[in-house]
C-alpha cells in the first residue's frame, strides 16, 4: 500500500523500514506520530551535534537572508563565502598543522562534495600528463553518498549494479587489509589518482587499522594523494575536530559536511591542500563544478555560526562527556548474552548483536528500541549510537536499560 506522497529514500534495498513519521524535535529529543518521544542518540544523522531548535542558528541565517537572500557563488565569490572558506581553512590548519589548506569548495552534500574530490583527483593526474591515471582506490564497506560518482567511490553494496554506476574507475580494498592495499598500489599504482578513505566507517563504526594507516602514510609520501572523508568524523565525532590529525600523516584534502550547519542547510566542504591544488592553480584550470544553491550567504552564516559554537562540541562538557557516558553503556551492555561485541571512538560506536538474521531484522530491533524511547542508527550486525554533543547525562545513563529490554524482548 502506498500511503505517502513522500518517495521515502531508503539507503539499502530493504524495505521493512518504519512508516512511523517523525513530527518535531527540540535538544536531543524527537517526536513521532504515535505519541512517542524519543532521545535521539543519532543527533540526526550525525549532522545535529548542537542539539535541534538552537536559536543561533536561526538567528544567523535570518539574518544572512536578510542581506542578501541569494547570491550564486559561480564564476565570482561573495562575502559570506569569502569568511566561511576563510574560517574553515583556520580550523582545519589548526587540526593538521603540518599541511597547507589552501582553498575551499562549497557543495549541498557529502555525496556531490565527494564526486569533486575525484573530478580534482583526475584533473591533477591529467595535468600531470597522466590521464590514464583515473583510479580511485576506496574501501570495501565504506559510505561516501549516493550521487554517481559517490556512489561508484562507496565500497558497501547498495544497488550499483541496478542503476548502472560506473565502478570501472574505482577500486576497493578491506580497511583492516594492509597487504591488500600494498598489493594494489603495486599492482595498479600507475592507473591510481587518489585513495578517499573514511577515517571510521560510517557502516559499523569500524575504524581504519594501525597497518592499514602506515600503507596509506607510506603512499602518501611516495606522492599519492590522500583525501579524508570526514562528513561524519569531522567537528569532534571522535575526540578531536578531526579524526585524520590522528593520522601519521596529513590528508591532501579534507571532507566535512555533516554538522556544518547543524542540520538547518544542505552544505559541504572540501577543504583542498597545497598538493591537490599545485598543478591546477600552475595551469590556471577551471574546475568544473558548481550547484546553484550551494555556499548561500544563508549556508555560509551557519557554517560561520556551526564553528563559532566549536568548543562547545570540544569542550570537556561537549562530546568528551559523552564518549565517556558511551564507554560506560556500552560497558554495561556488553555483559547482555546477545551483544557480541563493540567497535568505534568517541562519539561514534556501534554494538554488535547475536541473532540479527539481515537488514529487516536490524530495522525492527531499531523500531522496537524507538517504542521504547530512545532513537539508535541500523549498522550491518546491529545498532549504532551517535548522540549529540549536548545529550544529557540521564539520557545516555539510560541507554543500557532501554537496549536491554529491547534485546531481551
Ligand atoms: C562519510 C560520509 N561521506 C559522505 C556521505 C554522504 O553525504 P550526503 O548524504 O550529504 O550526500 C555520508 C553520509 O552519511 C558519510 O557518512
Amino acid at each position: 500500500m502506498i500511503a505517502s506522497p513522500v518517495l521515502v529514500p531508503l539507503i539499502s534495498p530493504t524495505r521493512a523500514d518504519t512508516t512511523v513519521a517523525a513530527v518535531s524535535a527540540r535538544g536531543t529529543h524527537v517526536r513521532f506520530a504515535d505519541g512517542v518521544e524519543a532521545t535521539d542518540l543519532t543527533s540526526g544523522l550525525w549532522n545535529v551535534p548542537f542539539g535541534y531548535g538552537r536559536p543561533e542558528f536561526t538567528s544567523a541565517i535570518a539574518a544572512a537572508l536578510a542581506e542578501a537572500s541569494y547570491l550564486p557563488l559561480l564564476r565570482r565569490s561573495h562575502p559570506w563565502a569569502e569568511r566561511a572558506a576563510t574560517a574553515l581553512l583556520a580550523v582545519v590548519g589548526d587540526a593538521l598543522p603540518h599541511a597547507c589548506f589552501r582553498r575551499v569548495l562549497l557543495t549541498t552534500s557529502g555525496g556531490s562534495a565527494n564526486d569533486a574530490v575525484m573530478k580534482l583527483l583526475r584533473q591533477r593526474a591529467a595535468l600531470l600528463g597522466r590521464p590514464d591515471r583515473r583510479v580511485v582506490v576506496g574501501l570495501s564497506g565504506s559510505y561516501h553518498g549516493l550521487t554517481y560518482g559517490a556512489h561508484a567511490l562507496s565500497g558497501d553494496e547498495l544497488g550499483q549494479h541496478l542503476y548502472g554506476v560506473d565502478r570501472s574507475g574505482v577500486r576497493h580494498v578491506a580497511h583492516d587489509d594492509p597487504e591488500a592495499l600494498e598489493s594494489l598500489l603495486r599492482r595498479e599504482g600507475r592507473r591510481i589518482c587518489g585513495i578517499v578513505v573514511e577515517p571510521v566507517l560510517g557502516s559499523g563504526a569500524l575504524p581504519l587499522s594501525a597497518g592499514l594507516l602506515a600503507v596509506l602514510a607510506r603512499a602518501s609520501q611516495e606522492g599519492m594523494p590522500v583525501v579524508a572523508d570526514e562528513v561524519a568524523t569531522g567537528f569532534g565525532r571522535t575526540g578531536p575536530f578531526l579524526a585524520s590529525s590522528r593520522w601519521p600523516f596529513a590528508p591532501d584534502a579534507v571532507v566535512l559536511s555533516k554538522a556544518l550547519t547543524n542540520g538547518a542547510l544542505a552544505a559541504a566542504a572540501v577543504v583542498v591542500g597545497e598538493r591537490l591544488l599545485a598543478e591546477i592553480d600552475a595551469a590556471d584550470a577551471p574546475v568544473i563544478h558548481a550547484e546553484t544553491q550551494a555556499g548561500t550567504p544563508a549556508v555560509c552564516a551557519a557554517v560561520l555560526q556551526s564553528l563559532a559554537l566549536l568548543p562547545e562540541l570540544l569542550g570537556a562538557e561537549g562530546f568528551p562527556r559523552v564518549s565517556t557516558g558511551l564507554d560506560c553503556a556500552v560497558s554495561a551492555l556488553s555483559t547482555h548474552p546477545r551483544v557480541r561485541g563493540h567497535s568505534g571512538v568517541g562519539s561514534f560506536r556501534a554494538l554488535r548483536i547475536e541473532g540479527l538474521a539481515g537488514a529487516d531484522d536490524v530495522l525492527r530491533l531499531v523500531e522496537d528500541i524507538r517504542r521504547r524511547g530512545a532513537v539508535v542508527h541500523p549498522a550491518p550486525d546491529g545498532i549504532q549510537f551517535l548522540p549529540a554533543a549536548v545529550t544529557r547525562d540521564r539520557d545516555l545513563a539510560n541507554i543500557p536499560r532501554v537496549i536491554s529490554a529491547a534485546l531481551d524482548a
